[in-house]
């Protein structure tokens, strides 16, 4: 133009002398893939079975992860076990907890039984202020509880923004990289994952694990979303107590020993965490309603698959559920997504509506509209897990099961239907 556009200043614009040329520093830094190996015994293990499956082994060198989970849902409690086994094993961990004082963390440490000393607690929520507090103690790993509650001075806006949590974490991760000292940062997330601050810390650490499981009950899920260092086909399970998070080692053995097995409308599932197997019960209530629209009410599966399966039991079974009041649920709160679980949802339901127990019969394979049933991954890892607790009959396509009704006439159903009609009511 000749002039600048907002003062009018006639030749405003000067020519400077741009960046040197970087390519050689940035040569300088290349390395190849091949030629460091990365030391695997860099993994230092929690010393919690469950933790350590979840995290690949152990804690790398330097990592930062991030472990989300709804409030209430344990994260605390899980991280102060991990910090008292890390501490009994090297040394002291930092945790700074800016969400609860001092000395409530004390009493919970009291509660689950903390025998460490090494677990130095800080309540403090300026970010500054802990990584120089951790440069300083030099502990073996830092906990910050939660990212939510610190922020910087720097920094513009109210603890929990976005902005605050992004750099908090940013110079958290920083520290970890710089020191090698790991960081564990705890992120509160709502049940639809709303709050904006940990999904968006997903892709800056190098690890994430979120903490599962109905407030209600017992059973915690902690689930890798994420994981540089390893496979995120891994979860650990744990169970709510009066002293804190016991690690379950036979989740399956656990679930099964609950449930009562004579009941009509239950069936077992076993359902695939990563490649771990779990056998899950899914239980069904049918009952009549003069509705022109009955209810149906689905818990822990995906409400859509439900309503298909529904469909297809009315339409290759003749199983009137217009007329019908429908439940179907997965016991001790966890969340199935799986196709696998289409036929042992069809039989949890069919048996609901013929009132007939079906013991301890284990079921899988996802079910078609045109009522066929297919096969699903991992079939032989399913059903050593049913040996394994020793559960059966198998109904499956790897049992030879390609049609709902073949899978209905194998489960009994319809014998017990058979005599019930001949028999004197
Ligand atoms: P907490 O670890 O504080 O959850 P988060 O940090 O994810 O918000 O634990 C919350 C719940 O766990 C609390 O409501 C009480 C329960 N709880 C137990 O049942 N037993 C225990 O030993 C502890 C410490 C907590
Ligand atoms: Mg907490």
């Amino acid at each position: 133009m000749g002039f600048c556009p907002q003062c009018r200043a006639q030749q405003a614009l000067a020519i400077e002398a741009g960046p040197p040329p970087r390519a050689s520093a940035v040569a300088a830094a290349v390395v190849s893939a091949t030629a460091e190996r990365t030391d695997e015994r860099d993994r230092h293990p929690i010393g919690i079975d469950e933790f350590d499956r979840v995290l690949g082994g152990g804690i790398v060198h330097g990592a930062a992860i991030l472990v989300g989970g709804e409030p209430g849902i344990g994260k605390s409690t899980l991280l102060l076990h991990a910090a008292d086994s890390i501490a009994g094993s090297s040394g002291s961990v930092l945790m700074a907890t800016a969400e609860e004082s001092t000395r409530q963390v004390q009493m919970r440490s009291r509660r689950i039984g903390v025998r460490s000393d090494g677990v130095l607690l800080v309540s403090q929520s300026d970010v500054d202020d802990i990584i120089g507090l951790a440069g300083e103690l030099k502990p073996s790993a830092v906990i910050v509880d939660s990212i939510q509650t610190i922020s910087s001075v720097e920094v513009s806006g109210s603890a929990g923004g976005t902005s605050q949590v992004r750099e908090s974490a940013g110079r958290l991760i920083d520290f970890a990289k710089r020191s090698g000292i790991p960081v564990i940062l705890v992120g509160h997330v709502t049940k639809d994952g709303s709050i904006a601050g940990p999904r968006t810390l997903e892709h800056m650490v190098d690890v994430v694990l979120y903490l599962e499981g109905d407030l209600d009950r017992g059973l915690r899920f902690l689930r890798g979303i994420k994981n540089r260092y390893g496979s995120v086909n891994e979860v650990g399970v744990f169970e709510m107590t009066q002293t804190g998070l016991t690690e379950v080692l036979d989740p399956s053995g656990l679930m099964v020993a609950s449930r009562n097995e004579s009941a009509a409308g239950t069936v077992l599932f076993p359902t695939l965490e990563g490649r771990r197997p779990l056998v899950i019960e899914i239980q069904a209530l049918v009952v009549p309603s003069e509705a022109p629209q009955p209810r149906r009410a689905v818990n822990g599966l995906p409400p859509a698959r439900v309503h298909q399966i529904l469909g297809v039991l009315e339409r290759h079974l003749a199983i009137p559920l217009r007329r019908h009041e429908v439940y179907v649920s997965v016991m001790g709160g966890i969340k199935v997504s799986e196709p696998a679980a289409d036929l042992p949802i069809a039989l949890a339901i069919a048996s609901a509506y013929f009132k007939t127990a079906l013991y301890r019969t284990a079921a899988w394979g996802e079910l078609g509209l045109t009522g066929d049933v297919r096969p699903v991954p991992c079939p032989s890892i399913r059903s050593s897990e049913v040996e394994r607790i020793a559960a059966g009959p198998i109904i499956s396509p790897d049992a030879g099961i390609g049609r709902l009704m073949e899978a209905i006439s194998a489960s009994g159903l319809l014998d017990d239907r058979r005599d019930e009609a001949g028999g004197s009511d």
